[in-house]
């Protein structure tokens, strides 16, 4: 059985999370590395042990999260199929079962807000947890602070979030810490509005809704089924 300790410590794979941060880097884009698909990994493991799904599951998840992103030392767009095309070979070296082939592959292909949507249980977890990642800590520490970008502003306004998985009400609420004086919901919602309704469709696969709370204000509407 291939477990997330074997993925974390597999040289290629380490290579190709490094090449597209690096990419990424090059391009403007914010913090994509070890930083961000660790917590994209412990979140979106996380999402589906408290929901009490099998553990086969949750290591999934956490495995898919760590890789979700590696297909960015190819090329920006069409990131997630280029990703999952990239690991197919990889993880049939390391002898992973097929159907957890399968199951992994179809989370990191369909996890881009551009084509992608839930399709197992583990694509839906990483969709929230990967979108939910805004927070000053993914500004690149080498490039200067500007605040008329802004992913900048928004990003660096973000000073802590949290998600919250309400198993009794079957709801996950996604909260944050805005200051005010950097940046506003206005301008969050101009670039992630189309991400945060993903994680509703995302929540809604797993039976559950989505909030998304900034500074204490509910902006959409929980139990919204779409
Ligand atoms: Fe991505
Ligand atoms: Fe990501």
């Amino acid at each position: 059985m291939v477990r997330l300790q074997d993925i974390q410590n597999n040289e290629d794979i380490k290579a190709l999370i490094e090449g597209a941060n690096k990419n990424l880097e090059v391009l403007g884009y914010t913090e994509h590395g070890l930083r961000h698909v660790t917590r994209v990994s412990e979140t979106a493991s996380r999402i589906l042990r408290e929901l009490g799904y099998p553990n086969r599951l949750v290591e999934l998840a956490a495995i898919a999260g760590m890789m979700h992103d590696i297909g960015n030392c190819i090329n920006r767009k069409n990131h997630g199929i280029a990703g999952a095309n990239l690991l197919f070979p990889i993880l049939l070296k390391m002898k992973m079962p097929m159907e957890d082939i399968v199951c992994v592959l179809s989370a990191i292909g369909s996890h881009e807000e551009q084509y992608g949507s839930p399709v197992n249980e583990v694509s839906a977890a990483l969709i929230i947890a990967d979108k939910i990642d805004a927070h000053r800590t993914r500004l690149r520490k080498n490039i200067a602070y500007d605040p008329k970008n802004i992913h900048n502003r928004v990003n660096y306004s973000i000073k802590k979030n949290w998600l919250v998985i309400d198993k009794e009400r079957m709801n996950l609420r996604y909260e944050m810490i805005m200051d005010m004086n950097l940046s506003c919901p206005m301008d969050f919602l101009e670039i992630y509005s189309t991400r945060m309704r993903m994680c509703e469709d995302a929540a809604n696969f797993l039976n559950c809704s989505f909030e998304l709370v900034i500074n204490d204000f509910i902006l959409n509407r929980p139990n919204y089924r779409r």
